[in-house]
């Protein structure tokens, strides 16, 4: 099993090109399957995450082909609508690949995906839209097995701004008979990502972004070309990098506008951040401040997957930062990891207080999730002496080549 070594205290500096937004790829690939025609997609990150979506194509009958970072898929040879249960063991994400298949297919079946290292993550509010949209849902024996001939239009109210479950109704809904409302949908720039890419493909979708969207259910759908947009989490893990190693860091191929809630919390921190509409750079001082209160909230608010690699820079601030975490019911289990590097963070059920410490030093940890994983790096980075950073399979799940990147802004990091 591969680690990181990292000898933390260089600084960070020079540029960096911020990768494509995995959390964009992922369902746009689930959307390629609303169409026969072929669909090319650029800016896909070279992830474990993505990989496993392609397996998933490839076995529901696609021809994918994989250049660089462009992935083009053929959709003619679809002849199936399950997913087999090791592939949605491996990346619970898989769950967006339901609404195009039944979108598809008529048909769909897979296993429910489980809890998994954030807590208990249910998906009624899938479930319960697809039944709106007239979809014959019978959950039983861990499986999930979707039927119907069209899906038909509807007005849907999310009880929660859920992601997955706004990108599923999406997806069902653009190849539905009639007209879908959804109220309180996600406003995630990943939305907006896949509404576009199903426009460009002939959909028409209304109001991603906003809180309202339309989709108007059009027979047929053909293929597209699209560029993923950047990904906001590699962005705030990077930029996090360089406050914790008083950087001066470069991103380009990245939108501020989309990492905003991070930019004020570095700014608060003490860190002065310059740029324009697709790039921007980070000056960390000597020493951080103590961040205001940072409460995770659906977007526009500070993104959860953002919480952990902030943590990593108020475990260094010059006094005490507060989390509220209102997303995930369990997502401070790299808290524990962050303290065998000297970090005082204590937690009580949903609220974590970081009293801030002038320096981490290094231990060996284990990556608990994604983006736990990656604050660990973060924290790293800033330690004194060896941090060695087990379970990395997380960090290849959402970063690419996260230490060749890290290498070429100083930082010293190295796979075994
Ligand atoms: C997506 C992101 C993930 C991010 C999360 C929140 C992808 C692949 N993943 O996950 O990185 O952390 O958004 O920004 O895009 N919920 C229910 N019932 C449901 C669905 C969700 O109760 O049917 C709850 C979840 O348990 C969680 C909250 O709603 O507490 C947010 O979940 P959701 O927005 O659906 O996140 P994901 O789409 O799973």
């Amino acid at each position: 099993m591969s680690e990181f070594i990292i000898r933390g205290g260089n600084r960070l500096t020079g540029s960096i090109k911020v990768q494509g937004a995995k959390n964009s790829v992922l369902p746009i690939l689930a959307a390629t399957l609303l169409t026969n025609e072929t669909c090319v997609i650029h800016n896909c990150p070279r992830l474990s995450d993505v990989d496993i979506s392609v397996q998933i194509l490839r076995h529901l009958g696609c021809q994918v082909a994989r250049e660089g970072n462009t992935v083009t898929v053929e959709g003619s040879g679809v002849c199936r609508g399950d997913v087999p249960e090791q592939l949605m063991r491996k990346m619970r994400s898989s769950i967006v690949f339901l609404g195009a298949i039944i979108g598809r297919t008529g048909m769909a079946r897979m296993s429910a995906p489980g809890g998994c290292e954030l807590g208990n993550r249910p998906i009624d509010l899938h479930m319960a839209a697809l039944r709106r949209l007239g979809v014959n849902v019978d959950e039983t024996g861990g499986f999930i097995n979707c039927c119907c001939s069209r899906p038909r239009g509807c007005e849907i109210t999310l009880g929660f701004p859920s992601v997955g479950a706004t990108e599923n109704i999406m997806l069902t809904a653009s190849l539905a008979s009639g007209r879908t409302v959804v109220r309180n949908a996600a406003r995630e720039p990943e939305i907006c990502d896949l509404a576009e890419f199903i426009n460009k493909m002939g959909g028409r979708i209304s109001g991603a972004g906003e809180s309202t969207v339309a989709i108007e259910g059009v027979p047929c759908l053909h293929g597209c070309e699209h560029t993923v947009i950047p990904d906001r989490i590699v962005s705030a893990t990077i930029m996090s990098a360089a406050a914790v190693t008083n950087g001066d860091v470069e991103l380009t191929n990245m939108r501020p506008e989309h990492v905003s809630p991070i930019i004020t919390a570095l700014e608060e921190m003490g860190c002065s951040v310059t740029g324009g509409d697709t790039w921007c750079r980070i000056k960390a001082p000597e020493r951080l401040a103590p961040a205001c209160t940072v409460r995770t909230m659906p977007y526009p608010g500070f993104p959860t997957d953002a919480q952990a690699p902030l943590m990593a820079v108020a475990a260094v601030a010059n006094g005490t930062t507060v989390f509220i975490e209102s997303i995930f019911d369990s997502r401070y289990k790299h808290v524990a990891e962050l303290n065998r590097l000297g970090a005082k963070i204590s937690t009580d059920g949903r609220t974590a207080v970081v009293c801030g410490v002038s320096r981490l030093t290094g231990a060996a940890v284990e990556s608990t999730d994604l983006r736990g994983g990656a604050a660990l790096v973060v924290a790293g980075l800033n330690a004194y002496g060896e941090t060695r950073v087990g379970n990395i399979c997380h960090i290849d799940r959402g970063y690419e080549f996260f230490e060749k990147q890290i290498s070429l802004l100083g930082g010293d990091i190295v796979r075994v």
